[in-house]
């Protein structure tokens, strides 16, 4: 992974940060980096996350996906963390099947997609870290139910990812299913280079130990200093700008694949840093299209966000046919990845033009590879950034606060009274 934080700069951004700035808090930086390392050594909840390329054992998980290798599709069902790592996996690399996943609860979506899944050649992938998480509950009984209404044994089609403890241990030990485990000290959106996410994707046939280089090599371009640490660099700007009023992160990348790794970054980011009235609001965007939609506001809205643009330099192309009609001259011998990142730069260019500060986030290609090295190195980006601000990067209070009043009201709580109605209907 490569960044270029030039257009960020106070030379062409505003707001911007400068290099005394940066040098200034390069100090800082050292400073978090060996907090950093020392949690790792320690194994210490969340720090542990970024141990996972030395530790993940992926032989385990080949083993414990084996009886599902037949799969054509996989299901899992799993929300947060325990699903959009796997979803960021499948969706941008070719896949020996498909990936579905049901996060949400809605029951219009969960009813459809079971109508058009065959189920005998789908395999059930439940996820949950606390194993106690009641959408994923409750979306897991309505499957269930589903493969026995079409007579076809869920059990011999399931694996289950889960913690120490929990409903669904539970019910994987009486009914005898195959368990992987989420590895202890790492949260759930820090658990993508983990059982979590490379389980589902190890069953449709991606390299996940390519992915796992990837990691391993992202981690260990690890140093003290943000000028040689690209996932430092990043973490320590998105800090830097915050202080200076970029308020949201826009998260854009420019390949259809990986859309998916923008929603992954906007929990990652949200749930870790944002804190204590901190942390940017993540957008997610994806180039060329939202250059036809919401680029008018980038450029000639308030100056209070960052883009972050995420490139591959190489990748699969498609020429464009000649064509007789006229006025297209500028599109003969080029192909459509020409154009894409034509309008790539342009929109960088455009952005630069008017001082929205904006980062080129680099890889070689959507590859295995290189997407490990992403995920890692945006995790150890966010953790590093969560030592600059200050706050408690591994836990989710306002979260959990959400889940336990859900539960409360399910369970005949008196309705809360904190919400003021205005409500407006046509006559
Ligand atoms: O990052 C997190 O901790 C959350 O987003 C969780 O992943 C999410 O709430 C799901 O929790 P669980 O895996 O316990 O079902």
């Amino acid at each position: 992974m490569d960044i270029d934080i030039g257009n960020a700069l106070d030379a062409v951004a505003a707001p911007g940060v400068s290099r005394d700035y940066l040098d200034r808090l390069d100090e800082r930086v050292a400073d978090a980096h060996e907090r950093i390392e020392r949690g790792m050594a320690d194994d210490e909840f969340g720090y542990a996350a970024l141990n996972l390329p030395a530790r993940v054992d992926t032989a385990a998980i080949r083993d414990a996906v084996a009886p599902l290798a037949d799969a054509e599709t996989v299901l899992t069902v799993g929300i947060g963390g325990s699903a959009l790592g796997a979803a960021t996996l499948t969706d941008a690399l070719d896949t020996d099947g498909d990936a579905y996943y049901l996060d949400n609860v809605d029951p219009a979506q969960v009813s459809t997609l079971l109508d058009d899944l065959d189920l005998e050649s789908t395999a059930l992938n439940v996820v949950s870290r606390s194993g106690t998480t009641a959408e994923t509950l409750a979306n897991f009984l309505v499957v269930r139910e589903a493969y026995e209404e079409r007579g076809v044994d869920w059990t011999e089609r399931t694996l289950v990812t889960t913690g120490e403890s929990g409903n669904l241990r539970d019910l994987a030990a009486e009914h005898d299913l195959p368990v992987l485990p989420v590895p202890d000290g790492v949260p759930g959106r820090f658990s993508a280079l983990s059982t979590v996410g490379l389980a589902p994707a190890a069953i449709l046939g991606v390299d996940i130990e390519a992915a796992v280089d990837g990691a391993r090599r992202e981690r260990d371009a690890l140093t003290g200093s943000l000028y040689e640490t690209p996932a430092y660099a990043y973490g320590a700007l998105t800090y830097a700008l915050a202080a200076r009023g970029a308020n949201a992160n826009v998260v854009m990348p420019y390949h259809e694949s990986l859309e998916t790794y923008a929603e992954w970054y906007a929990q990652l980011s949200a749930e870790s840093l944002g804190k204590e009235g901190l942390g940017q609001t993540p957008v997610r965007a994806l180039g060329a299209t939202d250059q036809h939609s919401q680029l008018q506001l980038y450029r000639a809205g308030p100056n209070d966000k960052l883009v972050t643009f995420v490139h591959a330099r190489d990748g699969p192309d498609v020429d464009i046919p000649e064509t007789e009609l006229a006025g297209l001259d500028y599109l003969a011998g080029a192909s459509l990845g020409d154009l894409r990142d034509a309008e790539f730069e342009a929109t960088e260019a455009s952005l630069a033009d008017v001082g929205l500060p904006n980062v080129r986030v680099e890889i070689e290609r959507v590859d295995a590879a290189s997407l490990g090295g992403l995920l890692y190195g945006m995790e150890a980006a966010t953790v590093l950034a969560g030592e600059l601000y200050g706050v408690e990067t591994f836990t989710q209070p306002a979260v959990e606060w959400g889940k336990e009043v859900a539960r409360d009201l399910l369970g005949g709580a008196e309705a809360l009274d904190e919400k003021e109605t205005l409500r407006v209907t046509r006559e």
